[in-house]
């Protein structure tokens, strides 16, 4: 039987025509695929159609309204709820309400700095209700990362709540969001607050305003059609240089991807519980906790906790036995943790996960040690995939609900319908079959990946469709082996995972060269057994920098780095050297230090400009 790789290869337009079907278009769309000279694409460009409609209205107007949507399960505050379509529905269009009261149109677009609270997926859903742009920013993110983003994507309105909850640690986000907005040189019109009894918020800005007021005093208002190149969301990631970029994601593609994506790859169907343990700051919580889920039909769950403290290493099992979840996905990271706390799984065997089908993890590369270990302890197909916050689905998988294949420790499978993968040499050619190399895809992308960079469409040419022509640029590297998998290895530009997190060293490195002290600095990623990587920096001082200020450098770093981009970067730990090791036109060796660091074997380029400036790396890192 052809499979769908197979049927996309014989005919991708046909084959994206034919998943289109499957969502509820209010007019659906004669033009399939639309592509630019410059590489770039869109798909279902004049189909209309409204993402939240499709969420949540479709199926209270197809009988399923009273079916639970979402659960809210918070150890941090012990509270938990279910919303059903219906009550979701009913609540996301008061949200809708007060955007438009606020005179937030379509097209405008609207921050959301909240934590994993049911009210942060009513803000995105209501944004797309109306046609305004979201743009979700990670709580873990410092009020300098806040502002850059303030500023490139200028929002009319910020939605925030008063706080986040770190295991047992209250984050106040009022004074984060005013140092934000104070740093920012856009000035956004509303600040709508959602009071949460852990922290109340000081509302003294002339523009902050009680979200619990402002949602009471509006009316509900329906789903607007959009057309699906329309924008729906901007999400920042990190980049080679310390600018974040703004994926931009359109609602045709997205919705149509999304659909697909619940079905052939999770093999959900309507009325399954999926469970994304991730963050809707990430494109893990915005595809798989908010709309994929929720176009497909299924309840999602928002957990408002950790993998491990709130309140031990069994709270994943607990909430799969709870709600009776049919499929987990979270990264690597988090199983990890679990492991580390209980190696032996005793603390499964203390829940019935029996509803459990599969697990699957993405976010990073997930180790053989630890895909075997969950294997043996959770009885159930452990599935890597990978993707990035630019394809917003995976790049690679195994179809869970087609005719999966057998799994690879190690290896994220086989390219999905829409991405055709090719492994090039830096100058653009193939390499060999089991060769590593840069993975690329070839153009077009599909429906459901970036259409371009918020602001800067060069931005988004020059980062992804420049390097080999013809191709998008994925940042990893890997190799297909003998039968077609592929491995997925590790970035090849300056991006560094941290916890599935993505973070880039030049950002960290912009940040610790503020320090007065600071003369130059590289960071590279150590590797690390819990959050696969960490940031390690390789720090030259001035000359003129007092000796004795040196015993504090280490921890004025660290804290730098945490008020400019945020806990989330744990940066914890610098060498101080006298110069870096570079090439004779002045480049930092960034690959030999990390080699050095991470006791791997090192390359030396023979355009190394002073081979003994080695010599100190390896006396410090002794
Ligand atoms: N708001 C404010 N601070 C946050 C935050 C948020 N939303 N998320 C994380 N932080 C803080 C943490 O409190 C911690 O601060 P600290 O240095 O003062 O302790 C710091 O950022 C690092 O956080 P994290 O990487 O989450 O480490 P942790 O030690 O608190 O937890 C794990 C360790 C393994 C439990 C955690 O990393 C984890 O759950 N990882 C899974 C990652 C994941 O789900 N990724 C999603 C992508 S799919
Ligand atoms: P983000 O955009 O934050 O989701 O990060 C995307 C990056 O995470 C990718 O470019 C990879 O480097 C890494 N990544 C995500 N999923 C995987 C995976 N399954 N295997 C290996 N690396 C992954």
């Amino acid at each position: 039987m052809i499979n769908d790789y197979q049927q996309w290869r014989a005919n991708p337009t046909e084959f994206w025509r034919d998943q289109a079907q499957s969502i509820d278009w209010f007019t659906p769309p004669s033009v399939i695929l639309t592509e630019s000279t410059d590489g770039s694409a869109s798909w279902f460009d004049d189909g209309e159609m409204n993402s939240c409609y499709l969420a949540l209205d479709h199926h209270v107007a197809n009988g399923r309204g009273s079916q639970t949507a979402l659960i809210y399960d918070s150890p941090v505050t012990q509270q938990s709820r279910c919303y059903s379509f219906l009550e979701l529905r009913d609540e996301t269009a008061k949200v809708a309400g007060m955007l438009v009261d606020l005179g937030v149109k379509k097209g405008d677009t609207v921050i959301i700095y909240m934590p994993m609270i049911p009210q942060a997926a009513m803000a995105m859903l209501a944004c797309a209700r109306i046609g305004a742009v979201h743009s979700v920013v990670f709580g873990g993110f410092a009020a300098p990362e806040l502002a850059a983003r303030i500023d490139d994507a200028k929002p009319s309105v910020i939605l925030a709540a008063s706080c986040g909850i770190e295991v047992d640690r209250v984050i106040e986000y009022k004074p984060l969001i005013d140092s934000a907005i104070e740093l920012a040189e856009f000035k956004p019109l509303h600040t709508i607050v959602l009071q949460r009894h852990q922290a109340v918020a000081h509302l003294d800005k002339l523009i902050d305003k009680d979200w619990g007021i402002c949602v009471s005093q509006a009316q509900p208002v329906e789903p607007i059609a959009l057309r699906g190149d329309d924008p729906l969301y901007i999400l920042y990631t990190s980049g080679t240089t310390g600018k974040p970029k703004g994926v931009v994601r359109q609602n045709g593609g997205h919705a149509v991807a999304l659909k697909y994506s619940m079905d052939a790859v999770y093999g959900m169907r309507q009325g399954d519980v999926f469970w994304s343990a991730s963050d809707v700051g990430w494109v893990v919580g915005h595809s798989y906790i908010v709309y994929g889920p929720l176009i497909h039909g299924c309840t999602t769950i928002m957990y408002e906790g950790k993998p491990i403290m709130t309140p031990d290493a069994g709270a994943f099992w607990r909430v799969i036995e709870q709600y009776s979840v049919n499929a987990i996905f979270s990264a690597p990271t988090a199983f990890r943790a679990i492991r580390r706390e209980d190696p032996n799984g005793e603390l499964v065997s203390k829940y019935d996960i029996s509803s459990l089908r599969t697990v699957f993890a993405a976010g990073e590369r997930l180790d053989p040690a630890t895909q075997n270990w969950m294997s043996n302890t959770l009885g159930v197909p452990i599935i890597d995939n990978w993707w990035q916050t630019e394809t917003g689905w995976p790049i690679a998988a195994n179809l869970m609900g087609r005719e999966p294949l057998p799994v690879k420790n190690g290896s994220a499978t086989k390219p999905m319908p829409g991405f055709d993968i090719h492994i090039l040499d830096d100058d653009g050619q193939p390499v060999a079959q089991g060769m590593q190399g840069n993975i690329a895809i070839k153009l077009p992308l599909p429906p459901g990946c970036l259409s371009t960079v918020w602001g800067d469409h060069q931005c988004f040419l020059d980062s992804y469709l420049s390097d080999y022509p013809g191709f998008y640029t994925s940042g990893d590297g890997g190799y297909f082996d003998q039968e077609g998998y592929l491995f997925v290895m590790g970035r090849v530009d300056d991006v560094i995972n941290i916890a599935g997190h993505r973070l880039s060293t030049g950002d960290i490195e912009e940040v610790i060269a503020q320090h007065p002290d600071v003369a130059e600095c590289a960071v590279v990623a150590m590797l690390d057994e819990l959050k696969g990587e960490l940031p390690v920096g390789f720090v030259v001082l001035n000359s003129s920098a007092d000796v004795t200020s040196r015993g504090n450098i280490d921890s004025e770093l660290s804290h730098l780095v945490r008020q400019s981009i945020g806990p989330i970067a744990c940066y914890r730990s610098s060498y101080l050297v006298s110069r870096l090791p570079k090439t004779r036109s002045g480049k930092v060796l960034r690959k030999v230090l990390k080699a050095m660091l991470n006791g791997e074997d090192v390359l030396l380029p023979p355009t190394i400009d002073d081979v003994s400036s080695l010599d100190e790396i390896k006396k410090v890192l002794l």
